[in-house]
């Protein structure tokens, strides 16, 4: 498949058959569709049987090839041949944002965490996770407070990190862009506004377009992956009390739960050209599922796929994808979930599940657990 696509492990195995051989079952049809009853909640079986034998097929119901394996699904997100691309904040653009917004985020996180603590049980889904993001951004940007259960809102129902926005931001934010023109504030849409870049000032348009990725571009697919890490770190409390002690640990565990658990399991793409794979030609149009859920758990590529393990040298998860459209503001949102765990851990010292709670993560094109019910301390 792709020249890198025939890992090691993938040649040696006695019972997976070698990515040449593969090439006789791509086109075949799966056993079971990635939308078939049953997959949203447990979709690492259908995985394995992907991985092992169908590496490029075509699920009809859902009207694209998948691709399962970690080299496989690497080499996909990094072929100039698949699409879309969807304009990000630029390297000059992200430096602006990034100091403004882990303040933002530090205080936000723990006004957050401190409404809960001391309370019995709460629900850090309900409570946290879902709101962090955009309230953060909207912190950031020095828009009313008010606005963030809109904005929260627009990410959680909103196509924006799919490519889209929705049509009330817009609105929302020239009119405080007009405003921050007339009268500058310390905030970081003024900052914007009165912001050059490669000698030029930052037109409305502009600043409008980051304002608006920034408030609703990842905020979902933050509030997802950091309900994930904390399931995680939850699940492991021996983890979760070296974090709590080396704080520098945190990025690597971030980064491990990506790896696990990515809040999205299916990134698409669309050949813009015909591309040869694996026997069978892709004609222009065909749409790629990229299971980067299923490359993270690979096993040729990662020991013991299953487990969680901070320690682990090489996570290289692909949840950012890879290549040209690789998420620019990955180090955002890593911000977010180490403000938010850093403020979570300090404010609630005894945080633990509550009694007889389990984490059931649903979804795969946003995946994560809808409900985390704590004990605070
Ligand atoms: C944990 C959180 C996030 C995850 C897992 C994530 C994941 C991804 C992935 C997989 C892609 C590549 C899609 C593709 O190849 O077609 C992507 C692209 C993108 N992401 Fe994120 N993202 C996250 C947070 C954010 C945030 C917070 C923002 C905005 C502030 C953002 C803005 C973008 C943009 C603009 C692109 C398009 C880049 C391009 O096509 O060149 N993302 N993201």
């Amino acid at each position: 498949m792709y020249a890198s696509s025939a890992p090691q492990g993938h040649r040696l195995s006695p019972a997976p058959p070698s990515s040449s051989s593969n090439a006789g079952r791509a086109g075949a049809s799966p056993p079971v569709s990635l939308l078939a009853p049953g997959v949203e909640s447990d979709p690492f079986p259908l995985y394995r049987t992907l991985r092992e034998g169908y590496p490029l097929v075509r699920d009809e119901l859902l009207g694209a090839w998948l691709l399962s394996r970690y080299a496989d699904v690497r080499g996909a997100l990094a072929d100039a041949r698949l699409g879309p691309v969807r304009a990000g904040p630029g390297p000059a653009c992200r430096r602006l944002l990034e100091p403004a917004l882990r303040a933002a985020a530090e205080r936000t996180a723990y006004v957050l965490a401190r409404r809960m603590a001391g309370r019995r049980e709460v629900d850090l889904v309900a409570e946290f996770s879902a709101w962090l993001p955009a309230a953060a951004a909207v912190a950031a940007l020095g828009l009313p407070w008010e606005e963030a259960a809109r904005v929260q809102e627009w990410c959680r129902t909103g196509p924006a990190h799919l490519g889209g926005s929705h049509p009330e931001l817009g609105g929302l934010l020239r009119s405080h862009v007009a405003r921050r023109r007339a009268r500058p504030g310390a905030d970081l849409l003024s900052v914007l506004c009165g912001a050059r870049v490669d000698g030029h000032a930052l037109s409305d348009e502009t600043v409008t377009g980051l304002a608006g990725t920034l408030l609703t571009g990842g905020g979902e697919a933050t509030a997802l992956a950091l309900a994930s890490f904390l399931a995680n770190l939850l699940d492991h409390p021996a983890q979760l009390e070296l974090v709590r002690a080396r704080p520098g640990l945190i990025p690597g565990a971030w980064a491990e739960s990506l790896r696990r658990d990515p809040p999205t399991h299916v990134v698409l793409r669309r050949a813009t050209a015909p591309i040869a794979l694996g026997g069978t030609t892709l004609p222009t149009g065909a749409v790629v599922a990229c299971l980067v859920g299923s490359a993270g758990r690979d096993p040729f590529r990662f020991a013991d796929p299953d487990r969680f393990d901070i320690f682990r040298a090489d996570p290289a998860h692909l949840a950012f994808g890879a290549g040209r459209h690789f998420c620019p503001a990955a180090t955002l949102a890593g911000l977010a979930a180490e403000c938010g765990l850093r403020a979570l851990l300090d404010v609630m010292p005894g945080l633990r599940w509550a009694p007889g709670f389990r984490s059931a993560p649903q979804g795969l094109m946003a995946r994560a657990p809808r409900r985390l019910l704590v004990r605070p301390c």
